[in-house]
């Protein structure tokens, strides 16, 4: 039903466009008390046997709603309606920004894939923050917040914009992550070398814990899959002894390998970040190296080409606790998540394992003793 819809009005239109259409009708559901209960019934039935603890927190389950959908934190409640057990809000930079010159968001439909240039598209650590103090949610998800630097901000004062965000945003994140690693902000994934990544870590734990001293907000880094793997290593090697509480595998890439003939060369020729089915590969390989290095020390997060429940079955076995997707939500459609939680609920239950916890990292500790 989705996909015939998807094919007759979201594919004859600019991606970027069917996406704030569809963000509206998702608020507009999200505002309206009967309508919001009625589709949180239909599309959000909670399978006990996924909740998930993780970061400290209580979640229905694993999945979550990918950094970059909700930018401006305008559809918190709307995304948990449609099944999200966590939302990643931003990227949030320290300034607002427009992002880069549209068109910026293409789809490679025969590759169930996207290229984006967004560049960071959002109204600032400011304007974020104010909007997560005064709403009123009614569904509750646990509410990630993904920090980046303003574009104009040179890359030797970029632990000061992060610093601002965090001033700002912190008190209102269950976790906070911070993007080092999207390709569309110049020189942002140098600060993923451990040089740059420490001293800015640091100053982000630092500010976290002075504007927020009641408690200890989680703290993640969101790395490209384009890392080499001596890289990968040396930035688990650093979240471990900056006493981190996580690492997000993946964000996208620049490579374009994983793609099919099928797609529109002229498309595949646009400069941003490939999302969707190309990436799974390399994001699965860079959980389990990072598994394999970190085991249970940190919470590790999968996302990258995640399309259903076999996909996520499998990042779990590969040592995330827990995983998100971005681009399958954009060609499957508002059943996603339910069809994801029956999904899940039924490979656990068929599995050797009593708990979901039980099951993560499962594959890489099995490797490791064969
Ligand atoms: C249009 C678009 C915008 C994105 N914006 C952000 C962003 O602002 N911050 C971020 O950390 N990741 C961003 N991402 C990356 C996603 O969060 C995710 O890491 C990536 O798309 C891989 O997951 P997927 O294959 O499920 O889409 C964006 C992805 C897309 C497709």
């Amino acid at each position: 039903m989705y996909k015939l819809f998807f094919n007759l009005v979201f594919r004859r239109m600019d991606p970027e466009r069917a996406h704030y259409l569809a963000f509206r009708w998702i608020r507009l559901a999200a505002r309206v008390p009967v309508l919001r209960t009625f589709v949180a019934a239909v599309l959000a039935p909670r399978a006990k046997e996924l909740r998930t603890e993780a970061l400290g927190l209580r979640m229905h389950g694993p999945f979550g709603l990918a950094a970059g959908f909700d930018k401006n934190a305008v559809a918190v409640d709307g995304m948990a309606m449609l099944g999200f057990d966590h939302v990643e809000i931003g990227t949030v930079t320290g300034e607002p920004q427009p992002g880069n010159p549209k068109k910026r968001l293409f789809r490679l439909v025969p590759d169930r894939a996207l290229i984006n240039r967004m560049g960071f598209n959002n109204e600032g650590s400011a304007a974020v923050a104010e909007r997560l103090a005064t709403r009123h949610p009614v569904f509750k998800p646990v509410v990630g917040v993904n920090i980046g630097k303003t574009k104009v901000v040179p890359e030797e004062e970029a632990a000061a914009d992060y610093v601002k965000s965090t001033e700002r945003l912190a008190r209102h994140a269950d976790y906070l992550v911070v993007n080092v690693s999207s390709p569309n902000t110049p020189g942002l994934r140098n600060l993923q070398a451990v040089e740059h990544l420490r001293p800015l870590l640091t100053a982000v734990r630092e500010a976290a814990d002075r504007s927020v001293p009641e408690r200890r907000v989680p703290l993640l880094v969101k790395i490209a899959p384009d890392l080499a793997d001596a890289d990968i290593d040396a930035v688990a090697d650093l979240a471990v002894e900056l006493g981190l509480d996580g690492i997000i595998a993946t964000n996208t890439t620049i490579a374009r390998d994983g793609l099919g003939l099928r797609s529109d060369a002229a498309l595949v020729a646009e400069t941003g970040g490939l999302s969707g089915a190309p990436v799974k590969e390399r994001s699965l390989a860079v959980l389990r190296r990072l598994y394999a290095r970190v085991g249970d020390d940190l919470t590790l997060v999968g996302v990258g080409g995640i399309e259903n429940a076999d996909d996520a079955w499998q990042r779990i076995l590969a040592g995330a606790t827990l995983v998100q997707g971005y681009s399958a939500f954009i060609y499957e459609g508002p059943f996603w998540m339910r069809a994801m939680h029956r999904g899940l609920a039924a490979r656990l239950n068929d599995s050797p394992y009593a708990t979901l916890a039980d099951a993560v990292g499962a594959d890489v500790r099995k490797q490791a003793s064969a």
